[in-house]
């Protein structure tokens, strides 16, 4: 399957989880086997080119496609979690959403000085919760040069602030 075909699996609600929001919902094409599939091996691909040794991903989306990413290449996964669910002293940050504001934790053990750690996520958007994640794991130790999400809705800008921190931003598909 190509990525035009996967966009069709992505489903779009108007107004959700607020008024004015065009809310891309990865959850269909993740129910339909053959493009989760298909999504998770380009998403692979892209990875293993980067040349990293480890997957973080962030919750709980980016869980899904940096498991799956990381279990097809055998290498690790860094879960960089939402708050209060990590059973050791973790380093924390909060982030403003493009609707909200929450927290990002991550132990600290979990990265390795100087790992090549690549950054995964389903969606980008404002890139608040990516830059996040990408703070959390260099102050941890990481050496994160490149992050890979499914979905870029670049009229928010994500990309932009992204590459600003220093990293190469790749998607799948994206909804200008
Ligand atoms: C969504 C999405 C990204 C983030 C993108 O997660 O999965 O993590 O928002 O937005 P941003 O680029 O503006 O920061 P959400 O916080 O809704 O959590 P979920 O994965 O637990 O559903
Ligand atoms: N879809 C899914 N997740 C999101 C979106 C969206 O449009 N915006 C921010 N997180």
């Amino acid at each position: 399957m190509t990525p035009e075909d996967l966009k069709l699996l992505v489903r779009t609600i108007p107004d959700f989880p607020k008024p004015g929001i065009l809310f891309r919902d990865v959850t269909t094409l993740m129910g339909h086997g053959e493009g989760f599939a298909a999504a998770v091996a380009l998403m692979a691909d892209k990875v293993a080119a980067s040349g990293a040794e480890a997957v973080a991903g962030i919750e709980a989306r980016g869980f899904i496609f940096g498991a799956a990413i990381a279990a097809r290449l055998g290498l690790a996964f860094i879960p960089v979690r939402k708050p209060g669910k990590l059973p050791v002293p973790v380093l924390a940050i909060d982030y403003a959403l493009e609707y909200g504001t929450d927290t990002l934790e991550v132990d600290p053990g979990a990265v390795g000085e100087g790992r090549r750690v690549v950054l995964i996520d389903d969606l980008l958007a404002t890139g608040g919760t990516a830059l996040a994640a990408l703070e959390l794991l260099r102050r941890a130790g990481g050496t994160v040069s490149h992050a890979l999400f499914l979905v870029d809705l670049p009229d928010l800008g994500g990309a932009e602030r992204l590459q600003g921190a220093g990293i190469a931003v790749e998607a799948l598909l994206d909804y200008p």
